[in-house]
């Protein structure tokens, strides 16, 4: 006998980063992270259960228009891996069967880690018919080692970690500060680079506290996300824009100033902030934030959305631009990928 469920589940951009960890194997963040949860950028995972144990997991992935294979050595280690965690946590013995995909190009920046590692855990729960509280489900998706996964499993603003005994004695949950009815933004995503990017987010962490700036964007923190909470409580998008792109600007200069240093950006991307410098310029609020890759999200009111698309599209280096906005959360789905 045999159980699956599926799961599509979000990514998210966040306004205030996770950079650097207290401890990355179990993705404890040093700061508080403060993100937007996506609605057309997810990840689609299945999962069955089997009863039998006397193989390994079997992990496929599906990249673009074609079939399911084989997921790659570098993704299948760390799904089997959290596949190992939540078998461990939940008690359950057997062995798992995934399929998964991305409705955008993964490990491009693009948190294809968050929806992914969100999804995988939401579903093997699914799998398993066990329910718990969405704090725990976020703890759970932490141990995937994706920080980020513990936010896509919640709806519009979220903020993490909330450090104290949650539900069930989680720790180190995500909760949210608005849901995606209260405030909807838009995203409008410049997609400079489909490929995987050289350092992965993990690497990245890593390297943050060799940063001389490490400090500086430490101090800093504070302010900025007192000044993202009362945003989003406030609706306040003239409060929110500039500390947004201020953060990304400050997180990316931790890490071209890391030892060694980690690029992400693109000259393409240097070509959308500019841009939308101009945007601004020209009366349209619009603000870019880059998570850990080099394709730019412009975070807008809905009624610039057209006017931010039609800009980026005719840039020189964007490949794509892909419209996004603040999304409600994972949902259960019927039609299954195995
Ligand atoms: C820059 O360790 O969660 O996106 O697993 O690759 O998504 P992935 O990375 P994770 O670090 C996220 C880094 C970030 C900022 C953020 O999303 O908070």
């Amino acid at each position: 006998m045999s159980q699956i469920a599926t799961v599509r589940s979000p990514s998210n951009i966040a306004f205030i980063k996770y950079w650097g960890a207290k401890d990355l194997k179990k993705a404890i963040p040093v700061n508080p992270s403060i993100s937007m949860t996506l609605d057309a950028c997810y990840s689609r995972c299945s999962v069955e259960h089997l009863q039998d144990d006397s193989s390994e997991h079997e992990i496929f992935w599906r990249q673009g228009e074609g079939g399911f294979e084989e997921a790659p050595p570098a993704f299948a280690v760390r799904v089997r891996h959290h596949l190992d965690t939540l078998r461990q946590i939940t008690g359950c013995g057997g062995r798992f069967r995934v399929a998964t995909e991305n409705s955008f190009p993964a490990a491009a920046g693009m948190a294809s880690s968050a929806s992914g590692f969100s999804a995988l855990t939401l579903a093997t729960l699914g799998a398993l018919g066990i329910e718990m509280p969405v704090d725990q489900q976020s703890a759970l998706a932490r141990l995937s080692g994706s920080g980020s996964a513990s936010r896509s499993v919640l709806g519009g603003y979220v903020e993490w970690p909330r450090s104290g005994p949650g539900q069930g004695g989680a720790e180190h949950y995500a909760f949210q500060l608005a849901d995606a009815e209260a405030w909807p933004l838009a995203n409008i995503i410049a997609l400079v680079q489909t490929g995987p990017k050289d350092t992965s987010s993990l690497d990245g962490h890593r390297r943050a506290r060799t940063s001389p700036y490490w400090r500086t964007r430490q101090r800093r923190l504070p302010s900025r996300l007192a000044a993202v909470r009362k945003a989003i409580e406030q609706r306040d998008f003239a409060l929110l824009g500039p500390v947004v792109e201020a953060e990304a600007i400050d997180l990316h200069c931790v890490a071209m100033t890391s030892h060694p240093p980690v690029f992400y950006w693109q000259p393409a991307t240097l070509t959308v902030l500019e841009a939308v410098r101009r945007l601004r310029a020209d009366g349209v609020a619009a603000w870019s934030t880059m998570d850990a890759g080099a394709n730019v999200h412009v975070i807008c009111e809905p009624q610039d959305a057209d006017a931010v698309a039609q800009c980026l599209q005719g840039l020189e280096g964007v490949e794509r631009v892909m419209r996004d906005g603040v999304g409600g959360g994972p949902v259960r789905e019927e039609e299954h990928l195995l």
